[in-house]
């Protein structure tokens, strides 16, 4: 399902934010803006399938914003390619949500139907 999340001065540059594509009442999915352009995962940690890697509403990143960090176990991902770099499940990747800003400035994904 295509999503549009409004536009990308709405997101503050460097910050994630989740998103409930399917309408459900929990972010299944979150995206980081990484100035002009997004990335997007899927809210899935390939350390527990399933658990929910925010510790609060929108809060994906470590202190310094440089990494994704899921705050159940500690594990660090890449922001850009979802690579686990540190933690429990190092060397796995997070699921890619394809993400993406159109020539008005609007944010997009393309949200799993599940
Ligand atoms: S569930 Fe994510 S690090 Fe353990």
């Amino acid at each position: 399902m295509r999503v549009c999340l409004g536009p990308l001065a709405d997101l503050p540059d460097g910050d994630s934010r989740g998103v409930d594509a399917a309408g459900g009442g929990r972010a299944g999915l979150f995206v980081i803006r990484r100035g002009a352009r997004v990335v997007a995962w899927r809210d899935d940690c390939p350390h527990i399938a399933g658990a929910r890697m925010a510790w609060r509403r929108d809060a994906y990143l470590n202190a310094d914003r440089s990494r994704i960090v899921c705050h159940a176990h500690g594990a660090e991902f890449d922001i850009d390619s979802g690579l686990c770099l540190r933690g429990p499940c190092a060397g796995e990747r997070l699921a890619a949500v394809p993400a993406w800003v159109d020539a008005r400035g609007l944010v997009w994904l393309d949200a799993p139907d599940d």
